[in-house]
């Protein structure tokens, strides 16, 4: 049975004590820690630079998955890219050259990724499918922690796994904004593979629980 990737987003851990965020995501069972970087233009609020994701690498074994919420990523990738970042994702509508910042990102070695917001069509990256390791689909507008699912947004995951299938390509499908145990079964009916969990995560007094119960409803959809 298909197992999702869950990606543990730290944008909702208490940033007084991230080593407890790390430990309980890692005794959780997440499978990667999610980074969201905000600059304070593609979206107003401003969080992680390079030097939290480098200093916070030396201390898990998880994989780290930046999504750039800014402009300019092509800017500030380098920088991730040193932190030591293994995904990195950045918003196809800031991004005028993206099939130039995709082969630079490759180029690095780092897997990477191509991002939505809600009123962007999953059509505007099928060029760009064939190079990507990741589409993240936004299910919120990006911005904040702690918002509904747009349930509209998970078609965009269906067209996107029939257009994979249909073209033989490989690219993951994440999910990312108000994913919990209920609306994670929408996300592995619509096609998702990664799953991103912020407030559903750490805001529950036992993490542990709500990601079981977040697969249990992913692979029962998925079945
Ligand atoms: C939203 C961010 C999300 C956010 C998800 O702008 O991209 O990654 O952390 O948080 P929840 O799971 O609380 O919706
Ligand atoms: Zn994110």
């Amino acid at each position: 049975m298909e197992e999702p990737i869950v990606s543990a987003s730290l944008l909702a851990a208490d940033w007084y004590d991230m080593r407890s965020a790390l430990s309980s995501a890692e005794s959780a069972g997440a499978d990667w820690l999610h980074f969201d970087v905000m600059d304070g233009r593609f979206v107003s609020a401003v969080t992680f630079g390079p030097k939290m994701v480098a200093d916070l690498k030396p201390h898990t074994h998880l994989p780290l998955d930046a999504h750039l919420m800014t402009m300019e990523p092509e800017r500030l990738a380098p920088a991730y890219i040193e932190a030591g970042v293994d995904f990195l994702t950045f918003h196809v509508e800031a991004a005028v050259h993206a099939h130039r910042l995709v082969e630079d990102i490759r180029a690095a070695g780092i897997k990477c990724g191509a991002s939505i917001v809600p009123s962007t069509p999953a059509g505007v990256l099928s060029e760009l499918l064939p190079l990507l390791d990741l589409v993240l689909v936004m299910t919120v507008d990006p911005g904040a922690g702690g918002q509904a699912l747009i349930p509209a947004c998970l078609r965009k995951c269906e067209l996107l796994a029939a257009e994979r299938r249909d073209r033989g390509l490989s690219f993951l499908i994440s999910v990312d904004g108000g994913i919990n145990r209920d609306t994670a079964g929408l996300a592995g009916a619509a096609g998702a593979d990664v799953l991103v969990m912020g407030s559903a995560l750490f805001s529950s007094a036992d993490p542990g629980a709500v990601l079981r119960a977040a697969r249990a409803s992913f692979k029962a959809a998925r079945r």
